[in-house]
C-alpha cells in the first residue's frame, strides 16, 4: 500500500485512497450540538506520521474518538496489524464505516455513540482530530486519565490542543498539526515505546508523512 501511494503525486494521495477503501464522498451530516466537530477525513500524510511517531505495532489497541467514515482506523490496521476501532456519534458515518470495512474483509469495528460513553479499558493508543472541544473535550480526557490510571497510553491529536492536560507529557516534533502525547500519571515515564520494522517499509512511510 505505501508503495502504491508512494508513487501517486502528493496532491491525489488523499483522494485515491479514500477511493480505495470506498468512503469518497461528502456524507450528509447531522447538526451535533456545542462542542461537537463535524466530519472532515485526516489526510494519509498525518496518519502515516502518527503509525510512525506513536509508535503503532500490531500488539496496540488503537481508538479514534470521533471516527467518521473510518479513514483513519481501516489505515491504521492496515499499515500495522494493530487491533482498531473507531466510536462516532454521528450513526449514519458509523454505519457507513462498518459496511466498508466489511466489504474489504477488514477486521476492524465502528460503535455508535458518543466518546464521553465508549468503552476505552483496553486501548493502548488514542487518536482525535478535532472531534470535540470544551466540555465534551474536559469530559473525554478525564476517561482516558482513567485509563492511564491503569497503565501507560499515548495520546494523538491533530488540530487540537491538549497543553493545558497536566498528566500529559508531548513529545518533540516537527509537525504543525499533529502532537504526540505519553501520559504520566503516576511515578516515572514509561519505557520508551519501539515498532520493529523492515527499513525500505520506514522509508517509504517516512516519504508519506513528510510529503504534504
Ligand atoms: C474532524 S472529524 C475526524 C474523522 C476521523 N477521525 C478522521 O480523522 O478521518 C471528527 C468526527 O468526530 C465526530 N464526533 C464529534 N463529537 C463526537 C463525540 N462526542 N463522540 C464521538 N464522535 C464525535 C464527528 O461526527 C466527526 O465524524
Amino acid at each position: 500500500m505505501l508503495a502504491w501511494l508512494r508513487e501517486l503525486p502528493v496532491s491525489e494521495r488523499d483522494a485515491a485512497f479514500e477511493q480505495l477503501l470506498g468512503i469518497d464522498d461528502s456524507p450528509p451530516q447531522r447538526p451535533l450540538g456545542e462542542g461537537r466537530m463535524g466530519y472532515m477525513p485526516s489526510g494519509i500524510s498525518a496518519i502515516v506520521r502518527t503509525v510512525l511517531d506513536a509508535p503503532i505495532g500490531p500488539d496496540d489497541v488503537f481508538v479514534d474518538l470521533g471516527s467518521g467514515l473510518g479513514k483513519v482506523v481501516m489505515a491504521v490496521h492496515l499499515l500495522t496489524g494493530a487491533r482498531a476501532r473507531g466510536v462516532e456519534v454521528q450513526p449514519e458515518l458509523a454505519a457507513r464505516a462498518r459496511e466498508r470495512a466489511h466489504d474489504l474483509a477488514l477486521d476492524v469495528a465502528f460503535a455508535d455513540g458518543d466518546a464521553l460513553n465508549a468503552n476505552l479499558d483496553d486501548a493502548t493508543v488514542f487518536f482525535m482530530y478535532l472531534p470535540f472541544t470544551g466540555d465534551v473535550l474536559a469530559g473525554v480526557m478525564d476517561r482516558l486519565r482513567a485509563v492511564a490510571e491503569r497503565k501507560p497510553i499515548v495520546v494523538c491529536a491533530l488540530g487540537l490542543d491538549l497543553h493545558a492536560t497536566d498528566w500529559l507529557v508531548e513529545r518533540p516534533t516537527q509537525e504543525f498539526w499533529l502532537a504526540i502525547y505519553d501520559s504520566r500519571v503516576h511515578g516515572p515515564d514509561a519505557p520508551p515505546r519501539a515498532a520493529v520494522r523492515p527499513r525500505a517499509w520506514t522509508a517509504l512511510a517516512e516519504d508519506i508523512a513528510h510529503e504534504r
